[in-house]
């Protein structure tokens, strides 16, 4: 490693993503029991402020004085976590070993409480603030920074599954096919993506924004033992395959099946687990019908899914961006609380917005 650089910042901007086919299940260090395909986000992002220090003259591992301030306020809860990554990734990123001080400031695009898994956006944004770190650190000498994205989804992985689905833009498959494509360790951004998917809007409609009864680590050790355990992993690998078929081909009403069988599932199998959790609240359902009905009045495809909670995302194509808009998404927003919806729509990855070594 370089001692051309013993302190710097960097200032990175990570996105969100919604899954199509759903990680649901985990094993080992954040392996996922099933392959998963998501869609990455635009709107809904963290920047994350990286400030580190080096300590030059330890050859053993150095005491990291660690400070995290979450849209300005410092915040102690958090730190645990984050030394958990810090710990889980020293192999990836060996400078994490003589970190002096490291300070991080963080702020999500989207509102706290607003119903939305903030840790995939948070602990990409991480990840690839300490690959932009080690990217520097290694070609210090050359004079030249040559990122390693897998590197940078494997740690985004360590700190939360999904998170190593949001390094990379458009569509992401994290985890192996039975066929042996993709990987379980990082994820892998889809080329074949027929153009009509590459506009694709997803509405965030916001049934309720209270903290999740089930976090996402309880919920995926339910999956362990689950009478549905098996039939799940054949399910999600058909599914995924199928996925790919239809993103390449366009195939918009197959992959809508799929889309909304994949949220029923997770839900059935958080529904059916013990303890078993109910996250759709009356309002989802309503929903959800109105969605259909609307559909089969329409011809329109417009589909739904739902992460571990409440709120329906509700994804359409830039085609049928103005009768969705004008006709379904207003009769939707009546059973929102307060009405609150995030637009959104297929974005880009992580992106370096600044960064400064000495
Ligand atoms: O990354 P985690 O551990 O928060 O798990 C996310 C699980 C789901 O959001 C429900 C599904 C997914 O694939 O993103």
């Amino acid at each position: 490693m370089s001692n051309l650089i013993s302190k710097g910042k960097v200032k990175v901007k990570a996105p969100s993503n919604i899954a199509w086919v759903k990680y649901w299940g985990k094993r080992g260090l954040q392996l996922p029991m099933n392959p998963s395909i998501s869609m990455t986000l635009s709107h809904c992002h963290t920047i994350t402020d990286v400030l580190f220090e080096l300590d030059p003259s330890s050859s053993s591992k150095s005491q990291t004085n660690l400070e995290f301030f979450f849209h300005g306020e410092k915040k102690e809860n958090f730190l645990p976590k984050i030394k958990d990554f810090i710990a889980r990734v020293e192999n990836l990123y060996p400078f994490s070993k003589s970190l002096k001080n490291l300070t991080i400031h963080s702020e999500n695009s989207f509102p706290h409480s607003s119903g939305i898994a903030s840790s995939a956006s948070a602990f990409c944004a991480l990840a690839f603030a300490f690959e932009n770190i080690q990217a520097k650190l290694e070609g210090a000498s050359k004079g030249e920074t040559k990122l390693n994205i897998e590197r940078a989804s494997e740690a985004a992985r360590l700190g939360s599954g999904s998170a190593c689905r949001s390094i990379e833009g458009g569509f992401n498959m994290w985890g192996s096919l039975n066929d042996d494509r993709g990987s379980d360790q990082h994820a892998i951004a889809l080329k074949e993506v027929h153009p009509i998917f590459k506009s694709a809007k997803n509405a965030i409609l916001i049934v309720s924004s209270k903290e999740k009864s089930v976090g996402s680590s309880a919920g995926h050790s339910l999956m362990q033992g689950h009478p549905y355990e098996g039939a799940r992993i054949q399910q999600a690998n058909k599914h995924c395959a199928d996925t790919l078929k239809h993103l390449a081909q366009g195939n918009i009403w197959e992959l809508g099946k799929i889309i909304e069988n994949e949220a029923m599932s997770l839900h059935a199998l958080m529904m059916t687990s013990d303890p078993s959790f109910i996250l759709m609240e009356p309002e989802t359902i309503k929903m959800i019908q109105k969605l259909r009905e609307f559909r089969k009045r329409e011809n329109v495809p417009v589909f739904f899914t739902l992460d571990a909670g409440p709120n329906p995302h509700i994804l359409y194509l830039e085609q049928d961006k103005e009768i969705v808009e004008n006709t379904l998404l207003p009769e939707l927003v009546k059973e929102c609380e307060g009405g609150k919806v995030i637009m959104d729509e297929v974005g880009e990855g992580s992106q370096l917005v600044e960064s400064h070594f000495e």
